[in-house]
């Protein structure tokens, strides 16, 4: 039979959405879909590669599901590498932010780029993340915070997903810093009156996010923008608990969000109820690393969502990728996820596949190689996947598949 692609006699292959690994497998994709996986002399006979339209040798290498990146500020403009030297010399990151850095520096630099500028600047983020093996990413907004510069952000996040293989699906999240210009319940009662209804009638954005912490938005302020984006079925979103406790967890609980991001400060009860409430807890390790911070215990998250039955992939891991967590790595942030918050090789890897995925509302086989499951994957130069943490600092990943084809390698 012909066929578009044949993987063929990889080492290993992740399948997901467990941890389950076939080894000596080919895969065979058809009009951008797995339409079979299996052991690669059975496979061959079936499908011989020289009946397929292209052909990949995998032999002595691994093939794991594409990155599924469920959490990035990708889209900003301006460097603040300086901030990189401040905090090492002690500064935190809220004192930044509260002197008028980090964040704000982004949102002037962003309100000043031009639309091409915007757009070039997400695209070159998208090609690292591509020959790193991702291949859905999240993009969030945050860097405009007014009703202009944040629409504009969902247009180059669209313009970029048309015109990049990434599937990149967007995030509003006005609610990121409360802006200089003015005051924090000000800004809120804004977003719901003006901004809100804006980005709804654009139509472009899928999640309402907001920041949830001390120098950002509180609990009630919180609650009050995803209640108003709600309104209008814009799944809400939470970064939770990462530089104190707020209780914006249970806010994540309560309101049925998708996920709730970071948790470096959560509770075992805020957990539960994340799990009980069907939502998926994101953990971002690079965010910990670069704030040198205690990593969550992802080996409790796993342990709660086995006892509230939460099915496969309960949590995610995601990059963050952003100015101050600057890594478009997911390679890196299976690393940390192993040795920061202790998960195994591949538990670390379907977070950040099939986790994502889930994180992200995705269909039910987005971040799988099943039959069946978009044709969405990475070849890993190395012979199982537990390289990709293994082997850090560097990119493990030699070829990517997006929707059935060679996109890069
Ligand atoms: O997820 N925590 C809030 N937002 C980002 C940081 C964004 C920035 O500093 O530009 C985060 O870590
Ligand atoms: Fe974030």
């Amino acid at each position: 039979m012909t066929v578009d692609l044949v993987v063929d006699s990889a080492a290993e292959v992740l399948v997901g959405p467990e941890e389950t690994a076939l080894e000596d497998a080919t895969l065979v994709v058809d009009e951008g879909v797995v339409v079979e996986i299996g052991p690669a002399d059975e496979v061959r006979r079936e499908y011989p590669p020289e009946n397929a339209d292209e052909f990949v040798n995998a032999s002595g290498k691994a093939v794991i599901p594409g990155f599924v990146d469920a959490h990035t500020h990708a889209l900003f403009a301006g460097d603040r590498s300086d901030e990189f030297e401040a905090k090492l010399q002690g500064r935190t990151y809220q004192e930044i932010l509260a002197a008028g850095g980090g964040i704000h520096r982004t949102v002037e630099a962003v309100r000043a780029a031009s639309r091409t500028t915007l757009v070039s600047n997400l695209l070159r983020e998208l090609d690292v993340m591509l020959a790193h093996g991702t291949t859905t990413v999240e993009v969030k907004t945050g860097y405009g915070l007014d009703r202009e510069t944040e629409l504009l952000m969902l247009e180059v996040i669209a313009e970029a997903d048309a015109r990049h293989p990434i599937d990149v699906i967007p995030t509003f999240l006005g609610a990121h810093a409360v802006p200089e210009e003015m005051g924090a319940d000000e800004y809120v009662e804004h977003l719901v009156a003006d901004v809100i209804p804006a980005v709804a009638d654009q139509g472009i954005a899928r999640f309402n996010d907001v920041f949830c912490d001390e120098g950002a938005f509180t609990v009630e302020q919180s609650r009050r923008v995803l209640e108003a984006g709600l309104e209008y079925d814009l799944t809400p979103k939470i970064h939770a608990e990462e530089l104190v406790h707020t209780g914006a967890a249970r806010l994540a609980a309560d309101l049925g969000a998708a996920s709730a991001d970071h948790l470096l400060q959560a509770t075992e009860e805020d957990v539960e109820a994340l799990f009980a409430a069907g939502v998926t807890p994101v953990l971002l390790p690079g965010t910990a690393f670069g704030l040198d911070a205690t990593y969550p215990d992802a080996q409790r998250f796993l342990q709660l969502a086995r006892e509230a039955d939460a099915g496969p992939a309960p949590i995610a891991v995601a990059s963050d990728f952003n100015p101050n967590c600057y890594s478009q790595s997911m390679g890196f942030a299976t690393t940390l996820a192993c040795v920061g918050t202790k998960l195994a090789p591949r538990e670390a890897i379907v977070a950040a596949t099939k986790g994502g995925a889930n994180a992200l509302d995705l269909p039910e086989a987005v971040g799988t190689l099943r039959a069946g499951a978009p044709a969405d994957l990475a070849i890993v130069d190395a012979p199982s996947a537990v390289h990709v943490p293994y082997n850090f600092g560097v990119n493990t990943v030699a070829t990517v598949v997006k929707d059935g084809e060679v996109v890069h390698g």
